[in-house]
């Protein structure tokens, strides 16, 4: 059977165009960036889901990126029994009535690891069924940049939690192919669920400390490699739930925080459940995070 996906009451106008030669707009676009959304059933959190739409009514018609963990639990679940979680993000899309832009996190990976049952054969697919378009979407462009998405949740590994950060090779491969095609003075966002660089554990545990692989990018350096000859101005990462701006060689690398704060109880290392507003400057993104509550 096949699932009506959550975009499809969207109008035309809310896609994002197809991937087609640099538009010439001069003026700096708006953007959102909202990540770890954990939606899920239980306790108060339906209601706390739809005072985030109600709040995001101020910002619709603007484009926006989603940088996972839209749903809370799929990973260790069986498929097909998180129908009421992925329900949860309709009222986020509809309130927001713009396009999107969607990468996977660890959580949005249904049956990947399910504590009954069998495995899932492919992950992604409950992912890709709600989200349509916005899942399978790598690159777009808009307001004269290129944005990539990437997967970066590598699911197939032993020890727990079951999964590590890792770009594929195939997925690299498709990364490098379409900068061949990119102009190297177009600037570049890049988004992830797994960062490609934090100082959260550094600042929080120690700063000799290597942060654990399944909470960071392991094949960071050959991401930022493919990137070295074009103008990355801006990597939007999630999964860590704190709002933190790291500038390496030009680039802003800016993790989101998160919709959802410390998993719904409040604020996480002194970052507020909330998003992050972007103004689109060439040269110099601004990266605003606006806080959701107190
Ligand atoms: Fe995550």
């Amino acid at each position: 059977m096949k699932r009506r996906t959550l975009l499809q009451a969207l109008p035309a106008a809310a896609l994002w165009p197809a991937l087609s030669a640099p538009n010439s707009e001069k003026s700096a676009g708006k953007l959102l960036f909202l990540t770890d959304l954990h939606a899920s059933p239980e306790r108060d959190i339906p209601q706390r889901i739809q005072a985030i739409a109600d709040k995001l009514k101020e910002w619709r018609g603007t484009p926006w990126l989603a940088g996972g963990d839209l749903i809370s639990g799929g990973f260790w679940s069986s498929a097909g029994t998180m129908e009421a979680h992925w329900k949860l993000l309709r009222p986020v899309i509809d309130a927001l009535g713009a396009p999107l832009m969607a990468t996977a996190g660890n959580h949005d990976l249904v049956g990947a690891r399910p504590q009954q049952g069998q495995a899932s054969a492919n992950p992604w697919s409950e992912f890709q069924e709600h989200l349509g378009d916005a899942a399978s979407l790598r690159v777009t462009e808009s307001m004269g940049w290129k944005f990539f998405s990437v997967d970066s949740v590598f699911p197939h590994i032993e020890e727990d939690p079951g999964y590590e950060g890792r770009v594929q090779q195939n997925h690299l491969d498709a990364l490098r192919e379409e900068l061949a095609r990119t102009d190297r003075k177009q600037p570049l966002l890049l988004m992830t669920h797994m960062p490609l660089l934090t100082v959260r554990f550094q600042a929080d545990k120690g700063a000799a400390l290597a942060p654990p692989k399944a909470r960071v990018l392991i094949n960071n350096v050959e991401v930022l490699d493919l990137f070295r000859e074009h103008s990355l101005k801006l990597v939007l990462q999630g999964h860590l739930h704190v709002f933190e701006q790291i500038h390496w060689r030009g680039i802003q690398i800016v993790t989101g925080g998160a919709l959802c704060g410390r998993w719904w109880g409040g604020a996480h290392l002194g970052t507020a459940a909330g998003f992050c507003e972007i103004e689109l400057d060439p040269e110099h993104p601004k990266v605003n995070y606006i806080p959701l509550e107190d």
